[in-house]
């Protein structure tokens, strides 16, 4: 019996796999392993890991993603990223999930699901399905976008996701469909690819089982990058945003698969809230560190220190008036040319926690409130409500963040669990 540690173990060994293989153009990579003798898989293996360090250099004409917006179904949508995208230069952007089933069959109307603005770069679309073809399908339809990656949802726990369709967090329980999912969707695509995932579902929860995972999809397809939402999803009996709070944070996870995994790229994520905290994630060793709700309900506050406090660029001069400004000019011509038109709630959606803890924001959005039922431009509605806001808070620039001492993860650090261990034998059952 031989003891190997995971990563390690993942390049000394054969991928033993096979994707079903149809007369479809591109549609499925031919990556059917079992005939060829080891040798010759570990080439053919190679060369596979080589196309996608090729394409993950495609992804450097941008910054990398040290830092990045979490997706969010109803709130990581155009409006959302618009005005995110003015804050930060830097922040790479998620969009909301979109499930393979929907890009297939609107196929005709694909610009409502997947067009964005040229100023979003660097952006990665995350999709979710339980279907080799549409995910593959999906992929292929979604290439010409020009995406800058494409996620694959292997966390989300909601009933309407997880349940009866059988995809999301789900999926962590089938790791050779989620490789086989990501052999199919780099096959489709000229980007790179990344898995975003849970610590475990209800039972599955132990480090070892985590470790499986990992090992089994990125041995078994191209997946170098996984996301981290280091908390496991309890499938019964609590809602999704409850599993976004109840089940506890486990960072001592994630940093154990950095030790456990060293060739692959991992971005945490879960529960961080200030640009201190995602600076103390780095410190500490994550290659990335994702941040979902502080992003969306505080954008000012969190991104406005990204470009600065994590990219090291110049304290950035723009004030929230300015910000205000150029988000009108995107919101009105949204609003004078989409068709169907969209209604002014939604554009003005993100701008909610624009004012997050400032003076005159409950004020503010109460007005916001009553305008909506009669203005229709962004602009009126701002002209209309914006004295509530000190001329102070709209005409300064973000201040310097504030320097704080969390130890939140150099803690974790601390109580990291046991190297993963894996026997010859059970490597060998995966195939
Ligand atoms: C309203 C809402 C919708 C979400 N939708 C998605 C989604 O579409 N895909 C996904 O992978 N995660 C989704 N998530 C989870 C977030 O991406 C993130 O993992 C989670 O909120 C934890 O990060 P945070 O503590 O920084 O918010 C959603 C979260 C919220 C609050």
């Amino acid at each position: 019996m031989i003891k190997c540690t995971g990563h390690i173990l993942s390049t000394c060994l054969t991928p033993v796999h096979s994707v079903v293989l149809k007369n479809h153009g591109r549609l499925f990579s031919n990556l059917n392993y079992t005939n060829l003798t080891k040798s010759r898989k570990l080439l053919r293996y190679n060369q596979k890991c080589q196309f996608h360090k090729e394409s993950t250099m495609v992804a450097t004409r941008y910054p990398p993603p040290w830092f990045s917006i979490a997706p969010m179904m109803d709130l990581t949508d155009n409006h959302y990223r618009t005005l995110a995208r003015i804050i930060s230069k830097k922040a790479w952007l998620y969009s909301e999930m979109i499930a393979a089933e929907t890009i297939v069959f609107q196929k005709g109307n694909l610009d409502r699901f997947l067009a964005f603005g040229p100023e979003q770069h660097p952006i990665v679309l995350q999709i979710g399905g339980n279907d080799l073809e549409n995910i593959a399908n999906a992929t292929q339809l979604a290439n010409p976008y020009g995406y800058d990656e494409i996620n694959f949802n292997c966390g989300c726990p909601s009933p309407k996701v997880a349940g009866k369709g059988c995809f999301g967090v789900r999926l962590m329980l089938d790791p050779k469909f989620v490789a086989d999912a990501m052999t199919v969707i780099a096959a489709n695509t000229n980007v790179p690819v990344s898995v975003k995932c849970r610590i475990g579902v209800d039972d599955h929860d132990s480090y070892n089982e985590l470790c499986d995972f990992i090992y089994k999809v990125s041995s078994q397809s191209p997946t170098r990058h996984f996301i981290i939402h280091s908390r496991k999803a309890l499938l019964n009996g609590i809602s999704p945003r409850e599993n976004r709070s109840i089940p506890p944070l486990k960072y001592e996870f994630f940093y154990a698969l950095l030790r456990d995994f060293p060739d692959l790229r991992f971005t945490i994520n879960g529960g961080i809230n200030t640009i201190d905290e995602v600076n103390e994630a780095l410190r500490e060793g994550a290659h990335g560190v994702m941040v979902g709700r502080a992003a969306y309900h505080n954008p000012w506050n969190v991104l406005g220190h990204v470009d600065s406090a994590v990219y090291g660029a110049p304290l950035s001069t723009i004030t929230r008036r300015q910000v205000l400004e150029k988000f009108q000019v995107y919101g009105d011509s949204v609003l004078e040319h989409q068709e169907p038109r969209p209604n002014l709630r939604e554009i003005t959606k993100p701008l909610l926690g624009f004012f997050h803890s400032s003076p005159g924001n409950g004020v503010w959005k109460r007005r916001v409130d009553a305008a909506l039922h009669t203005c229709t431009t962004i602009k009126s509605l701002l002209e209309e409500t914006l004295d509530a806001i000190p001329d102070a808070v709209l005409d300064s620039p973000i201040t310097e963040a504030p320097i704080g001492f969390p130890d939140v993860f150099s803690t974790a650090k601390k109580v990291l669990p046991p190297p993963y261990s894996v026997t010859e034998e059970e490597v060998f059952s995966y195939a």
